[in-house]
Parts: C-alpha cells; structure tokens; sequence
C-alpha cells in the first residue's frame, strides 16, 4: 500500500489549499492509499534552526517529523504563496526537518548525495496575483527550481510537479477549477 504524507501551512482551517490537500486525500484513498494530513499551524511548532542543530540535530521534537518523512512514498505540499515563496512556517519546517545525515550527505569528494530515494515529491500552491504575472517575471520558473534543485533532488527524491494557481482571491469560479485540476492530477 502506497504512503502518501500532504503537507498544508495555513492559519486559517477554512482555505483553499486546505481543499487541495482534501481532494488529493479522497482520490488517492479511492486507489488505496494511506493519506495523513500534517497541518504545520496545528502541530509542534519548531524553533529556528541553530548552527549547531545544522550540521548535528539534537533538536528532539524533529524526530516525530523525520519518522513520517520515513514512513511515507510520495509527500505533497499544499500551502499559499506568500512574498513570493512558501510561509515561513513551512521554510522553517524544512530548514529543521531535513536536516544533513537524514535528508542527505557530503561524500568523501564533499559532493551532496541525497539519502530519501525511493520518494516522489509534489507542490500545490495558490497566490492572489493572475498566474500569466508570475509566468511573465519568471517567478513561477524560479519557485519551480528551487524546489525541484534545492529542495527535492537535492535530498534523492523524485519532483513529480509544481502547480502554481492564481487568481485565488478574486473567483470562485476559478476555484471549482482549481479543484478539478488537483482531482485529474490525482488520479494520474
Ligand atoms: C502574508 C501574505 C503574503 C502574500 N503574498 C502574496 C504574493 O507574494 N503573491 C500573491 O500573488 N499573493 C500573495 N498573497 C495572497 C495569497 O497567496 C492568497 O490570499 C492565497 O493564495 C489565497 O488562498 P486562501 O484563501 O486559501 O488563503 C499573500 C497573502 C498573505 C496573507
């Protein structure tokens, strides 16, 4: 049975990417999937990463995170575009959780080696601004990259896609559309 771990990073618990995460959830489940929903505005909030937590982890309460990382095949992220990027309390879960020695390694050449192989990696995010802005000035490209380089390539783990969805705020309409893309993604 596959494992699939969604992420959301929210405030409020009424928000469209909250809707995603719900969406993704059903259809996967109707193909047998395990689905856990990790809502990070209701779970153990981490402190910033210290340099020393950096390169060596004693942070204890990243281990529960690290465990679920483990445990899953497929993790998606599911959160609103905020200045450009993610909340920071989804950065700040990434900066803590995927720590080096877990999520990856340097070689004896000091090259990066990534240790989660085996585990595929998908982002839905949702902004104010019309998508065709973000596609124009090329910031839809660079979130693109950076998590797909920096992120989950980085740390052995396959990029599945990256959906950037605009125009949130202003129509409805816009989001039954929303909805109805993550559904066929869902069902491959
Ligand atoms: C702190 C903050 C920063 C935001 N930054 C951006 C931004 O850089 N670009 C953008 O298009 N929308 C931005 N927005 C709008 C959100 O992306 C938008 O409200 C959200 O995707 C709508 O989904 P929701 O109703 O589920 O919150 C921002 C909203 C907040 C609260």
């Amino acid at each position: 049975m596959k494992n699939i771990l969604i992420i959301t990073a929210h405030p409020s618990s009424h928000n469209v990417t909250k809707g995603i995460a719900e969406i993704y959830r059903e259809e996967k489940e109707k193909q047998g999937a395990k689905v856990e929903i990790l809502d990070l505005y209701r779970s153990k909030q981490l402190p910033f990463l210290s340099f020393e937590d950096a390169n060596s982890p004693k942070e204890e309460g990243l281990k529960p995170y690290q465990q679920m990382i483990a445990d899953t095949d497929e993790i998606v992220f599911a959160y609103p575009f905020w200045w450009g990027t993610m909340p920071a309390i989804l950065k700040n879960w990434i900066d803590s959780v995927l720590t080096r020695g877990f999520a990856f390694e340097y070689n004896e050449k000091g090259r990066p080696v990534g240790l989660l192989q085996g585990k595929s990696v998908r982002i839905f995010s949702t902004c104010g601004a019309p998508r065709w802005l973000y596609l124009l000035n090329g910031i839809d490209r660079a979130n693109r990259k950076i998590w797909k380089q920096t992120i989950v390539e980085f740390c052995g783990m396959k990029f599945e896609g990256y959906h950037l969805y605009g125009g949130i705020d202003t129509s409805g309409k816009s989001i039954d559309k929303v909805f109805g893309d993550v559904r066929k993604i869902a069902k491959g």
